[in-house]
């Protein structure tokens, strides 16, 4: 019997590896990789698959980071954490705050591994980890030499880093350096947090805030599986938001550095009326609509045909066709989520 990936999905799809090989470190990690392919088969790297649907049983070797560690190096301005890509985002949240190192506050309770953070950028309450990541160091698997990307040369970008790219795919992230000023500022600029007193606010009552925001509308993975966001917010241009807000003066939206306009894609499908829809095990969920939840026993397929209704819902609607957030992965290896669900 092939194992279970379910508990390796927050989604909590029923699928199946060859083989899952849960790797401490580098060298174990080059080593898994290298068994795969010296069998001939095909093989993936995973966090805390938080980010991902299994569409098939996956016909090779679901590798799973948990390299661990965290080295704190003081600055005279700053702290320099150098971190394990296996640890959890959130615990690392929490360790810092209570070591007096703020700034990671507004990033709490995101789901996943520190070493997923740079891949597509996470983001939250006004925040990016593009603004605190210094570094990424990866081992190219192709050779097995470690490189260092520096802030630059990761492209980041909404959602977006370089490592989203063909090319930079065979690149496992093994640790990322994080810089956290000790000169600590509040970023109070999205949704109620602007209700804090922006003298007198602490990044405790900061991270407290947030964690409150999310609990009460992002549904809990152990509870309903799902992978956060299931589509990006769409960004579009100019005219075409002019055009829009013709007709819908109050949709939600933010102004971008080039001229361009990012909508709410949860607004976008709640004015279909489409929370609660449901088809197979699979749901939008009721207090975000962004998120597609497994009800129960929702397969990848309910799960794909819920995403397809959605976007052609709102396509018709609103003429802006929304692109997932979520990784799709084949029985061999990603496959292009847009494609699969269009
Ligand atoms: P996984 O899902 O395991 O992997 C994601 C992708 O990265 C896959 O393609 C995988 O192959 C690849 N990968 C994983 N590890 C490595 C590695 N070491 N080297 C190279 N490639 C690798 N995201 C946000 O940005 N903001 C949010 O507010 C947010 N909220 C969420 C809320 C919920 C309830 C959930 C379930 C998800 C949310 N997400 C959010 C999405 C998710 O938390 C992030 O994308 C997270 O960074 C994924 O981490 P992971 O370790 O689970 O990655
Ligand atoms: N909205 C609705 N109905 C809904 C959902 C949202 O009208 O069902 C409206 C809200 O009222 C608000 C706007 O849409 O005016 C935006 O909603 P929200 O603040 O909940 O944020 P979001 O744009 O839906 C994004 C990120 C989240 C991140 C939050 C907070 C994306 C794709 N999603 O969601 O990230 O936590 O902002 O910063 O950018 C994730 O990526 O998985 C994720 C959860």
């Amino acid at each position: 019997m092939n194992p279970s990936l379910k508990s390796f999905n927050t989604f909590g799809i029923q699928a199946h590896a060859k083989r899952i090989a849960v790797v401490e470190s580098a060298q174990e990690l080059l080593t898994a990789w290298n068994d795969a392919a010296n069998n001939g088969q095909p093989a993936i790297l995973v966090g805390e698959g938080s980010n991902i649907l299994f569409l098939k049983d996956f016909a090779g070797t679901v590798i799973v980071n948990r390299l661990k560690g965290i080295e704190v190096t003081e600055q005279e301005d700053s702290w320099l954490l150098h971190v394990g890509a296996g640890e959890n985002w959130h615990q690392l949240v929490e360790k810092t705050l209570q070591q007096g190192m703020a700034g990671l506050e507004n990033l709490a309770l995101i789901p996943g591994c520190v070493g997923s953070s740079p891949i597509q950028n996470i983001g939250a309450y006004g925040v990016e980890i593009k603004q605190i990541c210094q570094y990424v160091d990866c081992i190219d698997l192709t050779n097995g030499q470690e490189v260092r990307l520096e802030n630059e040369q990761c492209q980041f970008g909404y959602r977006d880093s370089i490592f989203k790219q063909a090319d930079y795919k065979h690149y496992a992230i093994i640790a990322v350096g994080l810089r956290l000023a000790k000169k600590w500022q509040p970023i109070l600029t999205y949704g109620s947090l602007n209700q804090l007193d922006p003298q007198s606010v602490t990044a405790q009552q900061v991270f407290d805030s947030v964690c409150e925001m999310r609990t009460s509308k992002l549904p809990d993975p152990k509870v309903n599986g799902n992978a956060g966001s299931f589509f990006k917010n769409p960004v579009i241009t100019a005219k075409e938001a002019k055009d829009l807000f013709i007709h819908y003066p109050n949709a939600p939206h933010y102004p971008q550095a080039d001229g361009k306009v990012k909508l709410a894609a949860g607004w976008l499908i709640d004015q279909c009326q489409l929370k609660g829809h449901r088809i197979g095990g699979a749901a939008v969920h009721r207090q975000q609509a962004l998120v597609l939840i497994n009800e129960g026993n929702a397969s990848s397929e309910d799960i794909v045909a819920l995403a397809h209704y959605v976007r052609q819902q709102v396509g018709q609607k609103f003429n802006v066709w929304l692109e997932p957030e979520v990784r799709f992965i084949g029985d061999k290896q990603e496959v292009s989520a847009l494609e699969t669900i269009a």
